[in-house]
């Protein structure tokens, strides 16, 4: 798709490798200090929607991967055990502060780790669980794989999201933005078929989440499909 200017068309460029890890880092060093005031506000209700979802589910090893400024850990119910894993040092010392001053004796560990390459031996935890990660992460495909091998079979995958637009106005702005990905630290153009085949039957569910359904919580049974993999047709 292309939009006619005076100057002639023009098609958005669309770098899908415009973030590396170093490049994560950089940009969470320079939001630490100011993410939960620009971003906890709107993105409380897909963050409170998701864990609400985790602790509704069996199994009580959950891992939270891109835990950030560790929001989302006071949410978990107290028998959950929580380990967090982040790619910024700056936002894990944040997470670190909160996790101290409000006592949350449920959080294991919080722990400097790339999401694509974890250390965790397979099958480590019940749940899985990705806020507002997806989209950051260099790799979304790798970080899904990472996801399902960590955790063990028949537990569960789930990411809360912005999902770029399949079309449309909204569909043509996130695609001219995916050049400023460096300097957002997200890719605003990452679409949900970038993560995973939304009609995967192991997709449990799709559900579209406040402000004005700008958010989208999946959930995934970890079942020995990959549901990252499109569809084969019948
Ligand atoms: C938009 S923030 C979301 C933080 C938190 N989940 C929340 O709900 O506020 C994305 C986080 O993912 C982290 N991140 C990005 N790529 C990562 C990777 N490969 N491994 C671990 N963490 C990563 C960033 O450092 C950042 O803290």
């Amino acid at each position: 798709m292309s939009i006619t200017t005076p100057q002639g068309p023009i098609t958005p460029a669309h770098p899908r490798a415009a973030l590396d890890a170093d490049s994560v880092r950089d940009a969470y060093r320079r939001w630490a200090g100011v993410y939960d005031t620009v971003f906890g506000g709107v993105s409380a209700f897909g963050r409170r929607r998701a864990v609400a979802a985790v602790n509704r589910l069996p199994g009580t090893a959950v891992l939270e991967v891109g835990v950030g400024t560790g929001l989302a850990l006071p949410r978990y119910d107290r028998t959950k055990r929580v380990t967090g894993i982040d790619l910024s040092r700056e936002m894990l010392e944040k997470a670190r502060e909160r996790t101290a001053a409000e006592h949350l004796t449920h959080v294991d560990a919080l722990l400097e780790m790339d999401a694509e390459a974890m250390d965790f031996a397979d099958a480590s935890f019940d749940i899985a669980v990705a806020m507002f990660t997806a989209s950051v992460v260099p790799d979304a495909k790798r970080l899904f794989a990472e996801m399902r091998r960590v955790v063990r079979p028949g537990g569960r995958l789930l990411f809360v999201n912005h999902f770029a637009a399949e079309n449309g106005p909204r569909w043509w702005i996130e695609r001219a933005m995916a050049p400023l990905s460096r300097t957002l630290g997200w890719h605003p153009d990452f679409a949900l078929h970038d993560l995973l085949d939304p009609k995967s039957p192991s997709v449990e569910t799709i559900q579209s989440v406040p402000p004005a359904g700008l958010f989208t919580l999946v959930q995934v049974l970890n079942d020995g499909l990959d549901a990252s993999a499109p569809a084969l047709a019948a």
